[in-house]
């Protein structure tokens, strides 16, 4: 299975989440690649505590190999070469591949058919390798999503199932921005289209995740009354913005709660920072249940 996941807007959360659902996932026995196709900024080696991969690798990186300037593509196996103890040796993990990004890349300038052959080969041969394989696209209608959408539409990578998750944080202007990607005049949907997709059949594959959403009903950090029922107001002038924007909750494949931990730090969340009293548990929770989902098919049936 593939998965792609997009945001319109930078800082959503979408290279943490998605990091953390892939741990989750192959913490539940699924072979998982996670693939950093954020040409500019690759973070997923930061995100995973990989010294020296930090910002992407020297050679090999994804960026240059779909270039065609390098002939084998880097990967590097997460639990081997993490610095962080509690993840080498936390529990057993079935193989989390990371296959990362070039330091110093930069968005393509091109979008040609070779650059996307490359790539709806790499993702065809990672596919039949890796249960699951996560592409981690660059934010907004950028060249990464063109390139996706385009390999995603030939034959015969267009028979696999793909599955495409749009994170939004849970504001005003980021729901907007989240339906426009999808539903806009040059979106998703419409892109898709022009490369042959069905759109009927790509936007059953769309889900939203709304990240680092506050509890209105939170005592946690001593909110006031007052503070609280404005919250709660706003939270629900949200939810009825979401809904007609068409991202309403039978589109939501889930939501990450506010965390303290990832406020200071980017990182996986581990069951040892829950049982430390470091991180929340709703926190490792939301991953575990957005893994859970991703993966079963009655979330994916016809709305
Ligand atoms: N549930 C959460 N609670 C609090 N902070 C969070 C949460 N999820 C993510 N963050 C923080 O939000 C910031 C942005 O996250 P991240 O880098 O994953 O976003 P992104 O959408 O991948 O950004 P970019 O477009 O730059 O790649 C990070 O500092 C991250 O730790
Ligand atoms: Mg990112």
């Amino acid at each position: 299975m593939l998965v792609f996941s997009t945001s319109d807007k930078g800082g959503t959360g979408r290279s943490v989440t998605s990091c953390n659902v892939a741990y989750r996932l192959s913490l539940s026995g699924l072979t998982v690649a996670y693939v950093d196709f954020d040409f500019g900024s690759p973070t997923a080696g930061a995100l995973f505590e990989i010294s020296g991969v930090e910002r992407g690798v020297v050679e090999g990186g994804v960026h240059s190999y779909l270039l065609g300037e390098a002939g084998t593509l880097a990967r590097v196996d997460v639990v081997a070469k993490t610095d962080r103890a509690a993840l080498r040796r936390g529990p057993r993990l079935s193989r989390l591949t990371l296959f990362p990004g070039d330091q110093g890349g930069a968005e393509f300038l091109s979008r040609d058919t070779q650059i996307v052959d490359r790539c709806m080969q790499l993702l065809l041969e990672l596919e039949q390798e890796f249960k699951v394989v996560i592409v981690d696209l660059s934010a907004g209608r950028s060249a990464a999503l063109e390139i996706a959408l385009h390999a995603t539409a030939m034959t015969p990578l267009h028979a696999r199932t793909a599955r495409w998750l749009v994170f939004h944080r849970w504001t005003r202007q980021h729901i907007l921005a989240a339906s426009g990607l999808v539903h806009g005049k040059h979106g998703l949907l419409k892109m898709g289209e022009a490369y042959g997709h069905d759109a009927t059949e790509l936007l059953q594959s769309i889900r939203y995740v709304r990240t680092a959403v506050a509890d209105p009903t939170s005592r946690r950090n001593g909110q006031r009354p007052a503070q609280a029922a404005w919250l709660d107001e706003q939270d629900k002038a949200l939810r009825q913005l979401a809904n007609s924007n068409e991202l309403g909750a039978t589109f939501v494949l889930g939501t990450t709660p506010m965390e303290p931990v990832l406020q200071w730090r980017e990182q996986i969340i581990l069951d040892a920072d829950v049982n430390a009293n470091i991180a929340n548990e709703e926190t490792a929770q939301a991953y575990a249940e957005l893994a859970r989902r991703l993966v079963d098919s009655a979330t994916w049936r016809r709305l």
